[in-house]
């Protein structure tokens, strides 16, 4: 017990239940610790203890932290309100007398936010890092399929031709903002707040930059009220995880459709499907579902936290251990599903040739024909017109670009020559692209000689 002294009873037990963060902050261990020694080897220095009684403290918490590593103790969550009275109750166990000195200008409440920083700066990197895997393993299959043709959508109905490498490259171009919101995330805890104490640091000579510098943090925060209210840095990350969720369950959306029968472009392997306990033919996408359903829990961690947050004064108040089942849970959910979705797409089959015949017989390249009428002169607004007259009269005949022939564009209009009849080609259709950006296979080459430099 860290407050005992102006109590005359215990906490009631259900109350120490209900209000204990053990249980989850318990994930926070390790960053407790390195806190713990920066802050004991700070007040060494400074003279506040003596050498003998920080080696005492600093040989207790590696010891304390090798005991949880190796299962040899766990506390007791009915015991303890949080990760931070477990240890320091162990520690007495462990070196005495001394253990009572580690908390010496310090508060629970600049520990707690120093123990989120740490966190968060830590996880932030390894999300980056799960996303990085995500983009080279999209690379490496947009690599081989720069001309595998495939419909384009807009309002999910055919647009225009595009190719797979195309495709996936937009992905990698989401997962790339991603990784710049996880980046903005770790740049945003570079601040130390130790030593902000409980709420108007310390009358005591403690070095906050000495324990910033040990904890690699550029700097001390600049106002202790702020350090001890700021969760800024949880919501972010809790956004981040959010989009980074929703672009993971647009990509499962595309998958699931792109697995079915209808559509019958990817084959995602046994190891990551399952089946149906009625139906014996089934193989069911279910880890792209599951992505796509965890999404809205991520969102709902990020509203639940920062309602939490609303209208709370300055500075620390106990709503603020709220933001931990959220944080942690997003952090799961979210680099559990980028584990997934990059091994679904490792061990998926494409079936590369599903679409060029098909788009040969629709409409897909209107466009292209109306900007091969615009190169002549004629107003776009007059060419989206005459193609539409050719789309329209090749419906009512119940046909399609595919058996086209020069007298049918003569016969809307006297602009066609042969030269038009290129533009209906769905073999050269992407090639035919000029502008930067675009699905042509050799600008998408060089997008993706881009994107290997950047992620080498
Ligand atoms: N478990 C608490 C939290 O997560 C730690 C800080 C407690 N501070 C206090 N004054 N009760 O916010």
């Amino acid at each position: 017990m860290l407050w005992g002294g102006r109590f005359k009873e215990k906490l009631n037990s259900k109350a120490l239940k209900f209000s204990s963060s053990l249980k989850y902050d318990i994930n926070l261990l390790s960053e407790d610790i390195e806190g713990s020694i920066a802050q004991a080897e700070m007040l060494a220095t400074v003279n506040i203890i003596s050498n003998d009684e920080k080696d005492k403290i600093v040989f207790g918490l590696k010891k304390i932290e090798d005991e949880w590593n190796n299962n040899t103790w766990s506390p007791d969550p009915d015991n303890y309100e949080d990760v931070h009275s477990a240890i320091e109750s162990r520690l007495f166990e462990l070196i005495g007398d001394a253990a009572g000195k580690l908390h010496t200008g310090r508060s629970r409440n600049d520990q707690i936010a120093t123990d989120l920083a740490l966190w968060v700066r830590k996880n932030s990197s390894l999300i980056s890092e799960l996303l990085s895997t995500f983009q080279k393993t999209l690379l490496e299959i947009s690599s081989g399929n720069t001309e595998t043709l495939i419909p384009g959508y807009t309002h999910f109905q055919r647009a225009q031709p595009i190719s797979l490498a195309f495709h996936l490259l937009a992905y990698i171009e989401m997962l790339e903002r991603d990784k710049s919101r996880f980046e903005f995330v770790g740049q945003s805890v570079n601040q130390s707040p130790l030593g902000s104490g409980a709420m108007a640091g310390s009358t005591l000579p403690l070095d906050r930059n000495l324990t910033s510098k040990k904890l690699g943090f550029t700097e001390p925060t600049g106002n202790a009220l702020d350090s001890v209210s700021n969760r800024d840095f949880i919501l972010d990350f809790l956004n981040a995880c959010s989009i980074g969720m929703m672009h993971l369950s647009r990509f499962s959306e595309e998958l699931v459709i792109w697995s079915t029968s209808e559509w019958n472009f990817i084959k995602l392997s046994d190891s990551f499907t399952t089946g149906s306990s009625l139906m014996p033919q089934k193989k069911n996408p279910d880890m792209a579902e599951l992505i796509r359903g965890k999404t809205g829990r991520v969102y709902g961690n990020y509203i639940a936290f920062i309602s939490t947050m609303k209208s709370l004064p300055l500075s620390y108040n106990r709503d603020l251990q709220e933001d931990k089942e959220p944080l942690f849970d997003s952090f799961a959910t979210y680099s559990d599903s980028l584990e997934i979705i990059n091994g679904m797409l490792l061990s998926a089959e494409f079936n590369k040739s599903r679409f060029i015949e098909e788009l040969k017989g629709d409409f897909s390249l209107a466009t292209d024909l109306a900007d091969w009428i615009v190169q002549k002169q004629v107003p776009f607004r007059e060419a989206h017109k005459i193609v539409g007259n050719l789309v329209q009269k090749l419906e009512s005949e119940g046909r399609n670009f595919k058996s086209v022939t020069l007298s049918d564009l003569k016969s809307i209009s006297s602009v066609f020559d042969e030269t038009a009849m290129e533009c209906l080609q769905m073999e050269t259709a992407l090639r035919r692209k000029k502008t930067y950006g675009s699905p042509n296979p050799a600008i998408v080459k060089n997008r993706i000689e881009f994107w290997k430099k950047k992620l080498s």
